[in-house]
């Protein structure tokens, strides 16, 4: 109990933008895995991870269900919320271990390096760690169809998963932010509202840490997979 480290996946969206029947962490991939399978099997593969909290959409219980019982660390498994903050408290008020990870299941290819890294540094003392991906090019700002600015690269990286959190800034944070009836659509945001002098260690993830959206990034993921296989 003292060091554990328990991650919190977050299944709990409807994938909208993806339009599919089913949520897409529950697509099913050609060799018959589901996306969600993904991030399940490499978190039960980690010796440093004592336990996985999923957090499932309750309009899809029994497929989250029959997909979840195969992995032996997940130990509590709870319905969403509307918001992906909300999922995250519902996630959070069962897991109960010193230090916590989350993971979203709509980024399915998890570097395990990164989460080794993240745990390193929780357990070295920082309160605060997020996986980004530094950006490969110049981005644009746009407005009313007119780029009014743009960013240098090397100012902008791509937020990753897991984020990792000695467990009680993470409550505070998270009962902060509901007493002042705030949403932040990310981890980072919502810890510094509540400590805004928290630094976060950051660590560099994996070029393929991205994040399933649309129906393109299904093909490319089933790509990536396949040209993995074949290595
Ligand atoms: N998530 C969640 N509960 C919600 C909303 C999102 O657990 N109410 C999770 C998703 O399952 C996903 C992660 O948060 O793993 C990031 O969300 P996103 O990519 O936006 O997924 P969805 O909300 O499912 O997709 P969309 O926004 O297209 O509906
Ligand atoms: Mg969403």
């Amino acid at each position: 109990m003292k060091d554990e480290v328990k991650v919190i996946i977050l299944a709990g969206g409807a994938g909208e933008r993806m339009g599919n029947d089913l949520p897409k962490q529950l697509f099913v991939l050609d060799d018959g895995v589901r996306i969600l399978d993904l991030t399940l099997s490499a978190y039960e593969a980690l010796p440093e991870i004592d336990g996985i909290t999923v957090v499932f959409n309750e309009n899809y219980r029994r497929t989250f269900f029959q997909t979840c019982c195969r992995y032996h660390k997940i130990t509590q498994m709870v319905t969403g919320g509307p918001t992906r903050q909300e999922s995250l408290r519902a996630g959070l008020i069962v897991t109960d271990s010193r230090y916590i990870l989350i993971h979203d299941s709509a980024r399915p290819i998890v570097c395990k390096r990164a989460v080794r890294e993240c745990i390193e540094k929780l357990k070295l003392g920082s309160l605060a760690v997020h996986t980004i991906f530094p950006a490969y090019a110049t981005m644009f700002i746009v407005k009313d169809k007119q780029v009014v600015n743009t960013i240098d690269r090397i100012e902008i990286a791509e937020p990753q998963c897991p984020v990792g959190f000695g467990s009680e800034i993470l409550t505070d944070s998270l009962a902060h932010a509901t007493s002042m009836g705030k949403e932040f659509k990310d981890d980072i945001t919502m810890v510094r509202f509540a400590n805004p002098n928290c630094k976060f260690d950051l660590i560099v993830g994996h070029q393929n840490g991205f994040k399933v959206t649309y129906p393109e990034d299904i093909d490319f993921l089933r790509t990536y997979l396949q040209l993995k296989g074949k290595q």
